[in-house]
């Protein structure tokens, strides 16, 4: 049985800001991930506001929401078996203070907020996010 899944990445605005895109996606492909779409775009706050909706009520959705707007980043599609989860251990913690070694925060992030990486926490989060960036 195929459990093939494409799961939704970005490379967050510290991360483009500093000339990592090639070298994380490296990693992705290295790790047997397919990047099957990929785009450089910068996005308003409003976007911003509805893609991660999902944290409205938190204390750092502002901040969160201007931080993803502030810059270029990389929105990818990207697909493997298990592609949700291991993308998110390949990720690392949330916090790159507590990622673990080998992990993408943990190599490149600064801060809980700028930690470089975002990816779908679930699959049906992931469709979710696909759509949002890639419908046509
Ligand atoms: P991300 O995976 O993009 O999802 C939401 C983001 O909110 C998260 O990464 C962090 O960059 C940011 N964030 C800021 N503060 C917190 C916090 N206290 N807990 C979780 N996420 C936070």
């Amino acid at each position: 049985m195929s459990n093939i899944e494409k799961t939704l990445s970005i490379i967050k605005p510290d991360a483009v800001e500093r000339n990592l895109e090639n070298e994380i996606k490296k990693i992705f492909i290295d790790n047997g991930f397919k990047i099957i779409k990929s785009k450089k775009i910068k996005i308003e706050k409003s976007e911003a506001e509805k893609f991660y909706k999902v944290h409205e009520t938190k204390p750092f959705y502002n901040d969160l929401c201007s931080y993803l707007s502030s810059g270029p980043i990389i929105v990818m599609m990207i697909e493997k078996a298990n592609a949700v989860l291991d993308n998110r251990e390949l990720m690392g913690a949330t916090n790159p203070k507590e990622a673990k070694d080998g992990t993408i925060r943990k190599k490149f992030g600064i801060s809980i907020d700028k930690n470089s990486v975002h990816g779908s926490d679930s699959l049906e989060n992931a469709k979710i996010e696909i759509d949002f960036f890639f419908k046509d």
